[in-house]
């Protein structure tokens, strides 16, 4: 079977980073599933459908022409053959994406486009549900917590970069309140699988979690040694 790395987890806690420098270690294949629903409520804001519009929106979601584009600034995200990596990473795109996320058939629409990616030589998934319902049986399963400061903070730093400037009281309520619907939400809630490892990562740097992360997967013998 094709070992799958799940990274589960709140906004801000680190995931991106560590899913993506895990994929380029391993040679693994990645999946921003936080992509995949960013782009359906983009979609759908893009067509004048509102978000609340369940059949519309699942619509959207079983037909989505996107395409991840890995780049040297980390992956683009196509859309009908337009880049729009910006604007589905805007504070928009997240509120859109929570929406849409806590719809049962959007996600069920989105199920085999995540399974397929699980292919050789494997795969690190990056999401909130990934091992609790769409690789359930992976060998590895990490959930990463931080305080939501430190994931406000984060947010801020990234949106910075992108030329968004939010003050840090408005992200910090923004973050809590996704986390209370991503959470209590009845279908995929964010919670860590039972077999999952807790890293909080609240006081670690990049580099540490990473490492804490590596000999995880030695460990379990998903890979046998990484140079
Ligand atoms: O990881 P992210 O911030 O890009 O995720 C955006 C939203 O999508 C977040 O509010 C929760 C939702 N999401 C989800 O419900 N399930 C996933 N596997 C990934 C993201």
């Amino acid at each position: 079977m094709v070992p799958v790395l799940c990274i589960d987890g709140p906004s801000g806690s680190g995931k991106g980073t560590l899913a993506q420098r895990l994929s380029e270690i391993l040679g693994f294949h990645l999946l921003d599933s936080g992509a995949l629903y960013r782009v359906v409520g983009y979609a759908a804001l893009d067509s004048g459908i509102d978000w609340q519009n369940s059949v519309a929106v699942t619509q959207i979601a079983r037909s989505l022409d996107v395409e991840f584009m890995p780049s040297q600034q980390g992956v683009r995200v196509i859309y009908r053959d337009v880049d729009v990596t910006d604007r589905v990473r805007s504070v928009l795109g997240g509120e859109g994406a929570s929406a849409v996320a806590a719809i049962p058939s959007v996600r069920e629409a989105l199920l085999d486009r995540q399974r397929e990616l699980a292919r050789a030589p494997g795969l690190v998934a990056d999401g909130r549900d990934m091992g609790t319902v769409v690789f359930p049986q992976a060998p590895l399963k990490v959930f990463l917590e931080a305080s939501a400061l430190a994931r406000a903070q984060r947010r801020q730093s990234q949106l910075q970069q992108q030329g968004e400037d939010v003050s840090l009281p408005r992200l910090l309520e923004a973050i809590e309140a996704r986390d209370n619907r991503d959470r209590t939400r009845s279908v995929s809630p964010l919670v860590p699988a039972e077999d999952a490892v807790i890293v909080d990562s609240t006081d670690m740097a990049v580099d540490a979690v990473l490492e804490r992360v590596m000999s995880l997967v030695t460990a379990r013998g998903i890979v046998r040694s990484v140079d």
